[in-house]
């Protein structure tokens, strides 16, 4: 297996950083009625999403799952944010396409109705994200 493989779980926290980072500043944008800067900045949080999805994908291909070392308390806790981060990521996908699917469409009150669910959802995975690839990579990486 290349070594490049092992570089995707560090650029997989970078997309799942930015994207968060830029829902944020889109939803200020949308805050301050900034239509055009609102739509180019979640269309962009969009994008590194997407991003990361295949390189997710990629990676879990080639090199399956990593398991969290049996450290007391910590462990649990751990699982506890990955599943709430898996689960709610399969739940954001349809609502972030009806998000986009009524702002492309002009409708906008039923976009912002869907929207307020999507923003915090979508918001907490890419978070949970980084906060798993911290615990996993970085705070207590496995040994051997
Ligand atoms: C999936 C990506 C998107 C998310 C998560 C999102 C999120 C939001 C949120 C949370 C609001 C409500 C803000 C509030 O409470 O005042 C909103 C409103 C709005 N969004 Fe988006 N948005 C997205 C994409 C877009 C796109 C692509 C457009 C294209 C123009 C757009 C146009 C608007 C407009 C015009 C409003 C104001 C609606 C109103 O207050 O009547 N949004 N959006």
């Amino acid at each position: 297996m290349s070594d490049y493989i092992y570089a995707l779980p560090h650029l997989n926290a970078a997309l799942n950083a930015t994207s968060g980072i830029l829902l944020v500043i889109g939803y200020t944008f949308i805050r301050r009625k900034r239509v055009v800067a609102h739509r180019n900045c979640q269309i962009a949080a969009l994008t590194a999403s997407a991003l990361f999805l295949v390189s997710y994908l990629i990676y879990h291909y080639y090199h399956g799952a990593t398991r969290f070392p049996d450290i007391p308390i910590i462990r649990p806790i751990y699982l506890v944010i990955l599943f709430t981060h898996l689960v709610l990521a399969i739940v954001i996908l349809p609502l972030v396409f009806l998000t986009v699917y009524r702002a492309a469409r002009g409708r906008y009150i039923q976009h912002r109705g869907v929207a307020r669910w999507t923003f915090p959802l979508w918001l907490y995975v890419s978070v949970t994200g980084v906060i798993v690839y911290l615990m996993l990579y970085q705070l207590f990486p496995a040994r051997g």
